[in-house]
């Protein structure tokens, strides 16, 4: 168990507990606000965030931006961002059961440290893992469960809303519930 982001930061950057450390370029860690009330946690790097070294810079990551924007959420401010997985699977593939579980330890310390209000599930591999086995994106986003003392909500995967824009409007309808309940349970997340 960790108590500081250094020493955690500093082990997690040199982690080789599954294949994925093999064809890295970089690890990513997490962006954001190590005191937000609510963390976003999606499924691992792509292409762009394995160059990086950060979450959602992509395509799919400027999507996300504008979603946050909306309902004024900004990466450096205000929330978390971090993913199931540090490092890139190759080709962008799903990460594996195994990767899954040798990365799960480094997101429990994160969420550890930042003691999140609300956790928010970017696609099912997330929601998958950190809500329910059998989540259903497309019949159970925008939906709050509380587990341990966190409110939960699943949504639509940035890249999945590239592919399918019909569901972009549902999106929004989640991204906009998820505002209403940061007013209800959150402290500073929109400073008064
Ligand atoms: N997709 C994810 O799930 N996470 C990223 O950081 C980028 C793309």
């Amino acid at each position: 168990m960790y108590k500081d982001w250094e020493s955690l930061k500093k082990d997690c950057s040199v982690c080789r507990k599954c294949g994925l450390c093999e064809t890295r370029n970089n690890l990513v860690f997490g962006v954001g606000n190590e005191k937000a009330e609510v963390m976003f946690v999606g499924e691992g790097p792509g292409y762009n965030e394995d160059m990086q070294g950060e979450p959602f810079v992509g395509r799919g990551g400027q999507l996300l931006d504008k979603y946050l924007t909306h309902i004024g959420l900004d990466r450096h401010k205000n929330i978390y961002i971090a993913n199931m997985v540090k490092c890139r699977p190759p080709e962008n593939r799903d990460p594996s059961e195994e990767e899954l579980n040798c990365c799960i330890d480094w997101l429990r310390e994160q969420t550890r440290l930042i003691r999140p209000k609300i956790m928010v599930c970017l696609g099912r591999i997330s929601a998958m893992r950190l809500i329910s086995k059998d989540f259903r994106v497309t019949q159970q986003h925008g939906q709050f469960i509380e587990k341990g003392g966190i409110l939960f909500m699943g949504t639509f995967h940035p890249a999945a809303l590239l592919r399918n824009p019909n569901n972009k409007g549902l999106a929004l309808e989640d991204f906009l519930a998820l505002q209403e309940k940061i007013k209800k349970v959150c402290d500073h997340t929109y400073e008064v």
